[in-house]
């Protein structure tokens, strides 16, 4: 059955105790059930994985790819994860950066995104229902 890689990064594991006035009260395991959802239809399958440290989430992405497409949320990694960059640069399919939080909202250091060029699309600020919204975009876009 084809994947989908859903790869979040470093903080993410604690969603939904996790500043929740920030990123909500949805937990990791409801947004990989909810994007497991979405592609079930195409008859895909999720493969979610989350590290709190770059060189596993660089390993992760080394070792998927045979999958369709990925969704990754690196967190605070945006900002200066250069290897998770190069990583992210030999993955062979399209991927959405999510982030829960409209990071430009914020303080000036998450402004910038230095992995955000290389994706497919960007979607920041919805919540839980970005993975949504970036599993469906796979869904119609990944032939
Ligand atoms: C985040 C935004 C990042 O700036 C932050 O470091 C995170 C979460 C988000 O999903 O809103 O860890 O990626």
């Amino acid at each position: 059955m084809p994947e989908v890689l859903l790869l979040n990064g470093p903080n993410l594991g604690i969603l939904g105790s996790r500043e929740p006035e920030i990123y909500g009260t949805d937990t990791l395991a409801d947004i990989e059930r909810a994007v497991g959802e979405e592609v079930a239809g195409r008859g895909w399958r999720v493969v979610a994985r989350q590290h709190d440290c770059e060189g596993e989430m660089i390993r992760t992405i080394q070792d998927s790819y045979e999958t369709v497409g990925a969704i990754v949320n690196p967190g605070a990694l945006m900002i200066a994860g250069w290897s998770l960059r190069d990583a992210l640069a030999n993955y062979p399919r399209p991927w959405l950066e999510v982030h829960l939080s409209n990071v430009w909202a914020r303080e000036s250091f998450r402004h910038d995104s230095v992995l955000a060029p290389l994706a497919a699309g960007v979607i920041v600020g919805l919540g839980a229902l970005g993975y949504r919204l970036a599993a469906r975009a796979l869904v119609a876009t990944v032939p």
